[in-house]
């Protein structure tokens, strides 16, 4: 079996999806690796690296694909490319199958085996696969790291001869992987931290982390049994409103993780509530590419309202690829490590398998 990727276009995507870590855990399994030239250069990585690893480097993108058994990336490949892969080869990758149907649709009549791994179940055995927990821890972490950046005042509390600096206050919204790392981060670099979220279960955590859980009254817990957020409801909008209205008047950053699988993210920080917000104030959206968290968020755009600056990237992880390609190339590992049957070490589509099933599209 050969798995090989491609370069992606770097303009958008910094991550690679094979990393010579993994080369070697691919060898030990049986594959044969196939890199395009130059494939981690932009990371340090040297193609002389991956060959002395025995990895095959092909000048051409094209061949690398008609190459491979198995082609690993991180989002869709371009139509040019994607026209490439054949029968029975196999793409696994960031696919996002909400908005690339018809392309994904193409390809699986062309019995191309694909598999999106934002589909994975969040059951214990595919932890290691999870490629939104692994991705989006980083996330988080990154968005405290950018917003305190950009901030203006220091953020613990300092004690000095020549008076108090008080501590930044923090408000998290959306305490899922991204927000709960937010949190620890924020806590961990001196700040007072508040966060809300509508699944119920989110609040013990929070509180874990020594952040302080806002509820909004008189809610029912909106989790589906997956354990994702449901939408929200007029009444629960109208409550929410008035909590974080109340509460921004006194925030100095807003960290916006909240996501609903599938569907446009939730407009939660409206345009009365930043203007209401002190000068200075800085508010990090990482729902920005799913539609953002506030009224005014723009991708890949700093947009400063009433003195408050709203922040926004396309892809934050471009920012730290090295640590989010080393965990993401190990998250496909072990998903490739589940599909292959070790004995004949084959491609086996087990639609028993709860992760097999979940992530192929057809
Ligand atoms: P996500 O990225 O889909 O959403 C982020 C957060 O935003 C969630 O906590 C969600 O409840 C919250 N949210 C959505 N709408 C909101 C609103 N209107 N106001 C406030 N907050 C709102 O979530 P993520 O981080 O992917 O986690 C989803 C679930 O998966 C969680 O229950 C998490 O514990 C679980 N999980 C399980 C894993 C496992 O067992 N393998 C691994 C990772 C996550």
């Amino acid at each position: 079996m050969i798995i090989g990727s491609i370069s992606e276009n770097q303009n958008n995507e910094k991550r690679i999806s094979i990393t010579p870590e993994i080369v070697k855990k691919y060898s030990s399994l049986g594959f044969e690796v196939c890199l395009s030239e130059n494939y981690g250069q932009h990371l340090g990585i040297k193609d002389k690296e991956f060959l002395d690893l025995g990895v095959k480097i092909i000048k051409d993108d094209n061949e690398v694909i008609s190459h491979s058994n198995i082609i690993v990336q991180l989002g869709l490949l371009p139509d040019e490319k994607i026209s490439l892969i054949k029968e029975n080869q196999t793409l696994i990758g960031v696919l996002n199958p909400y908005t690339n149907k018809e392309r994904l649709e193409k390809l699986a009549q062309k019995k191309v085996n694909l598999f999106s791994l934002e589909l994975l179940p969040r059951i214990t055995r595919a932890q290691s696969m999870d490629i939104l927990s692994s991705q989006a821890n980083l996330a988080g972490y990154k968005a405290v790291i950018e917003s305190f950046a950009n901030f203006k005042k220091a953020i613990p509390m300092m004690m000095t001869a020549a008076g108090t600096v008080p501590a930044a206050k923090v408000l998290i919204v959306g305490a899922g992987v991204a927000g709960l790392q937010a949190i620890a981060t924020a806590k961990r670099m001196g700040a007072i931290v508040y966060a809300t979220d509508v699944r119920m279960a989110s609040k013990e955590q929070v509180e874990s982390l020594g952040g302080k859980f806002l509820t909004v009254e008189g809610s029912e817990n909106l989790e589906t049994e997956g354990g994702y957020a449901k939408e929200t409801s007029e009444d629960f909008k109208k409550k929410q409103e008035t909590l974080l209205s109340e509460t921004l008047k006194k925030i100095d950053i807003v960290i916006c993780t909240a996501l609903i699988p599938g569907k446009k993210a939730p407009i939660i920080i409206k345009d009365d509530m930043i203007n209401n917000m002190q000068a200075g104030s800085f508010i990090y959206d990482l729902a920005a590419i799913q539609g953002g968290n506030t009224a005014y968020t723009e991708v890949d755009n700093i947009v400063e309202r009433n003195g408050v600056k709203i922040m926004g990237e396309s892809n934050i992880l471009n920012k730290l690829p090295i640590s989010a390609s080393s965990l993401y190339a190990k998250n496909v590992f072990n998903f490739v490590d589940n599909l292959i049957e070790k004995e004949s070490k084959k491609l086996n589509i087990n639609l028993d398998d709860e992760i097999i099933k979940n992530t192929l599209i057809k």
